[in-house]
């Protein structure tokens, strides 16, 4: 009998998160009933949102619930079927267990992937949610202009380095910061952004988007929050437009709070928050266009993959430490051929 691996959510964390609030657990291999498959899972996606899931907080997805199996994006491949449209070998993409096999009822957020397209990891990476998150956040609220500022947040991430992209392809000057040194180099470089600073080395982030956005900034599309956004805020430019994707330092402790917000109404900033998932409806014209960026190279992307289930807890961890280059994605079982 194969072995089964899952992780479980045992402790709702107070403060920084850590490995307490998981537990590795060898489990029975689960029988799929009728209606349901048995996935062989083997990659998983950890994100930054499972760590506001922890809480208890009112938000657009319930929380964990304690002693839950762990759950986010995953890809799977069909071992038995009991579910008329699914056979074995299909694989698919959906919100899936942290776990090496587990029983599932297909519903309307699982999706079966055409083989042999693009490497299957590409469907939790560059061809994601978190590049759709980047693309849906710039189109529908950044609306950028040739010429205009963009200042871009954990701009080596997953969803900032595309937004950075995206950024320059529509014409904009293009300002990104990260947490090392090597980031921030690949910004200059690889991504060819205009300017990006290591922003744990700066004196201040206020000195640091003086220097970098003289001209002040036309869109943030914001990730961190907390300085980082009280900073953008200061330098907003009239009429500048706030995308709030996200902000990463405040989900593990709240955050100081905003000084000086007249400036929203003074310089009549638009300031709006949104959720990938209610804008699948662009998955159709953002793959089109990523697909042709990524074949004329003008889309760059970089993923870090850790192996084995059991480090899942350990690499969910240092995504708030900034130990993910790219797109943090958990390989915990073969490719399916
Ligand atoms: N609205 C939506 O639908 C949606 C969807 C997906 C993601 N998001 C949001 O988008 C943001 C980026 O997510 P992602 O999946 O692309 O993750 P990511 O950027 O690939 O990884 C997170 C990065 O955030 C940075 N970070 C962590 N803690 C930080 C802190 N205290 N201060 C500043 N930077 C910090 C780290 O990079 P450094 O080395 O640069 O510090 C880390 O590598 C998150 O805020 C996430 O919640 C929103």
């Amino acid at each position: 009998m194969p072995q089964n691996t899952i992780v479980r959510f045992v402790k709702r964390p107070q403060g920084f998160v850590d490995e307490n609030s998981f537990a590795i657990e060898s489990a029975p291999m689960p029988q799929p009933a009728d209606g349901q498959i048995l996935l062989r899972n083997f990659y998983h996606s950890l994100d930054p949102y499972m760590r506001p899931r922890m809480t208890e907080m009112d938000s657009y997805i319930a929380p964990f619930e304690v002693g839950q199996v762990m759950e986010g994006g995953g890809l799977g491949v069909v071992v038995e079927s009991r579910h008329p449209d699914y056979t074995p070998g299909d694989v698919v993409r959906g919100m899936l267990q942290w776990a090496e096999y587990q029983a599932a009822t297909p519903g309307a957020m699982m999706r079966t992937l055409e083989p042999g397209r693009v490497p299957w990891r590409h469907y939790l990476g560059v061809l994601g949610s978190a590049s759709l998150t980047a693309y849906v956040g710039l189109k529908l609220i950044g609306e950028p202009k040739a010429g205009e500022t963009l200042y871009v947040s954990a701009a080596s991430g997953a969803v900032g380095s595309i937004a950075a992209q995206i950024g320059k392809i529509r014409g904009c000057r293009v300002v990104g910061s990260a947490g090392t040194d090597d980031k921030v180099a690949w910004l200059k470089g690889e991504l060819g952004l205009d300017a990006a600073f290591n922003y744990r080395t700066v004196t201040s982030m206020d000195a640091a988007i003086a220097q970098h956005c003289p001209e002040g900034i036309d869109i943030d599309f914001e990730n961190v929050g907390g300085e980082t956004l009280q900073a953008v805020l200061d330098h907003i430019r009239p009429h500048g437009r706030i995308v709030m994707c996200g902000a990463i330092s405040e989900y593990n402790e709240p955050g100081p709070g905003l000084e000086r917000i007249f400036r929203i109404v003074s310089h009549k900033v638009r300031m709006q928050g949104f959720i990938v998932s209610e804008h699948f409806d662009q998955m159709h014209a953002f793959v089109a266009e990523i697909a042709e960026w990524l074949r004329d190279g003008r889309i760059k992307y970089r993923e870090t993959v850790v192996e084995g289930i059991e480090n899942m807890p350990r690499a969910l961890v240092g995504l708030f430490r900034g130990e993910n280059f790219g797109k943090l994605i958990a390989k915990v079982g073969d490719e399916p051929n």
